[in-house]
């Protein structure tokens, strides 16, 4: 009797392990999302919270004072792609995410067609909070956001990295650099530990003031499109 119930057990316990029993019996929700390959290492998770914290903790900055919400990113943390902007605008402020306004709109756009979408690339901002009335962030500004956006890209570690705009590209490239000349090229760049191919774009905030150089961003669009990662 004892040696058949033994036998059981060890059918049962072999099933259980067949079927994953955890997701039965575990009391937790199961990640839907885990399909689209959001799924990211604990590791990753803490980094980005801890950096998120950090930037919420920033002291006597007119920026945050001024905000209604923390601009963090938006999209894929595992993604291979990360986009970087400027600031957040009003409707950003708003709903706490980046490029959710009429740039937003046409970043979507732009996105599209090359076949991606927020869901495929990861994006954020230079700055995370609003500046009062849409304003360029100032240099100073700048630079005390800098160590955040380089730690963000370190953490997401992306294989393209994608600047929107002369603020993004100044920040990060240098202020020596004008964006007509700099547009359209593959850079290489460390960001700490993270090695990187960069490519900087128009803006669309621009692109929408400026339509005629819209031929000019799709050029780029398709070398991020094209390139091997
Ligand atoms: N422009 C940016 O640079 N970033 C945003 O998030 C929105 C508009």
């Amino acid at each position: 009797m004892i040696k058949k119930n033994n036998s059981k057990s060890v059918k049962l316990i072999k099933f259980y392990k067949l079927i994953n029993h955890n997701l039965i019996y575990n009391n937790k929700a199961i990640n839907r999302y885990k399909k689209d390959n959001f799924e990211i290492s604990k590791d990753k998770a803490d980094d980005l919270e801890k950096l998120k914290k950090s930037i919420t903790n920033i002291k006597n900055c007119n920026l945050r004072n001024n905000a209604k919400n923390i601009v963090f990113s938006d999209g894929n943390p595992k993604s291979k792609i990360m986009l970087i902007g400027e600031a957040p605008g009003a409707n950003e402020d708003e709903e706490g995410l980046p490029f959710v306004g009429r740039a937003g709109v046409l970043l979507d756009k732009m996105l599209a067609a090359i076949d991606l979408d927020r869901k495929k690339v990861y994006i954020s901002n230079i700055i995370n909070y609003r500046p009062p009335n849409n304003r360029r962030p100032t240099d100073e500004e700048i630079k005390r956001y800098l160590p955040f956006i380089t730690k963000h890209i370190e953490i997401i570690n992306p294989k393209i990295l994608v600047l929107l705009g002369s603020t993004a590209m100044n920040a990060l490239i240098g202020n020596k650099v004008v964006i007509s000349q700099m547009r359209g090229k593959w850079i290489e760049k460390k960001f700490g530990n993270c090695k990187t191919s960069v490519i900087i774009t128009f803006h669309p905030a621009f692109l929408m003031r400026q339509p005629a150089q819209k031929k000019m961003a799709w050029i780029d669009l398709k070398m991020i499109r094209d390139k091997k990662i």
